[in-house]
């Protein structure tokens, strides 16, 4: 393990105004994002939007990271250009997602484990080979007044540390994401106290497999209401139970912490952020890791047309440069008509 190498691409993978593009949306879930602007999903239009994202002039100056797929880490640009190549050029680091998704947990009703531990240390190697310098596992925590279990939590945490271990022996950082979903009626309390309980059994786990942590980025959810609770919650409300929530389980050793922004409309995950880094210095960078809060206005200003691409790259670079701003505290809701 090169632990050096590790810190390196933790700390450039969160340094200060940058954050991460999730771009590692399976076939079946970009089909969903698709859909909503009826455009077919076919290998050639998932790369030509890939392509249109990668090749937005200056994205460079707002991501510091790009997740990519593993259909996708294997492209190339209109010119034959590897994407990995790509984003390396513009100094982004290439990274994979590397979980097969979540299957039903046996005997734990609504309750899901990620599966892709098998055979993942020659996948690594592999992907090593091919550029990838981090990598996202993502861990499912479904929530209500009962929800999860204590052994979903603990099977979820074992396998984000086996994955983890895994990275590290590979010279790859871990991307450590469990998510607490937000579907639901849940409050902000309740998320609060799960989220406790989640992080705080992550990092057991991740100290129990001997997980070098400054080599690490933790990529958690927010601490928000669910979708469907009646009170909903302020930028400032999320943002101090967020990080009274992160200062009680995250170590001062984590570089950094990337938000998902787990179906937040864009503005409110860009907004949250924002408070957060707004309350003062933290212990660790807090930046994002989005997928569709970063994506969501690029697909609908895109709608799969090629005279559309450039409306498309305008919408994502705003998100981005939103969200950098944020990262440092310095967002203002004026930045949106600007
Ligand atoms: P969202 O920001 O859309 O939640 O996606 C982030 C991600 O990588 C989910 O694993």
């Amino acid at each position: 393990m090169n632990i050096d190498k590790l810190e390196r691409t933790a700390e450039a993978m969160v340094a200060k105004g940058r954050g991460i593009l999730a771009a590692d949306e399976s076939n079946a879930t970009i089909k969903k994002r698709f859909d909503t602007v009826n455009v077919i999903n076919t290998e050639e239009n998932r790369r030509e939007y890939r392509d249109l994202l990668f090749n937005t002039p200056n994205m460079e100056s707002y991501i510091s990271a790009v997740i990519f797929f593993d259909e996708t880490i294997h492209q190339s640009t209109e010119k034959g250009i590897k994407f990995t190549e790509l984003l390396v050029s513009k100094n982004v680091i290439p990274g994979i997602k590397v979980d097969k998704g979540t299957k039903p947990l046996i005997n734990f009703d609504n309750e899901t484990i990620t599966e892709g531990l098998d055979g993942l240390d020659e996948r690594m190697v592999e992907y090593g080979k091919i550029g990838a310098r981090f990598a996202k596992w993502r861990a499912v925590i479904n929530i209500d007044d009962v929800l999860p279990s204590k052994f979903a939590v603990e099977a979820n945490a074992h396998a984000l540390a086996r994955y983890a271990a895994i990275c590290q022996k590979n010279n790859i950082v871990p991307i450590v994401e469990p998510e607490v979903l937000m579907d639901g009626a849940h409050t902000i309390e309740r998320c609060e106290e799960v989220t406790n309980v989640v992080l705080e059994e992550t990092f057991k786990a991740l100290q129990s497999h001997k997980i070098h942590l400054p080599g690490i980025v933790l990529k958690p959810n927010m601490i928000i209401p669910g979708k469907l609770c009646k009170t909903q919650a302020t930028p400032e409300e999320v943002a101090t139970a967020t990080v009274r929530c992160l200062l009680r389980n995250v170590p001062t050793s984590v570089p950094g912490i990337a938000f998902l922004s787990g179906g937040q409309s864009p503005e409110e995950a860009t907004a949250n952020l924002d408070a957060m880094n707004k309350i003062g210095d933290h212990p660790w960078v807090l930046t994002f890791s989005y997928g569709r809060a970063l994506q969501a206005t690029a697909i609908s200003s895109w709608q799969g047309k090629d005279e559309n691409r450039t409306a498309g790259q305008d919408a994502f670079l705003l998100r981005a440069k939103c969200n950098s701003a944020a990262s440092l505290g310095d967002y203002d809701f004026s930045m949106e008509s600007a």
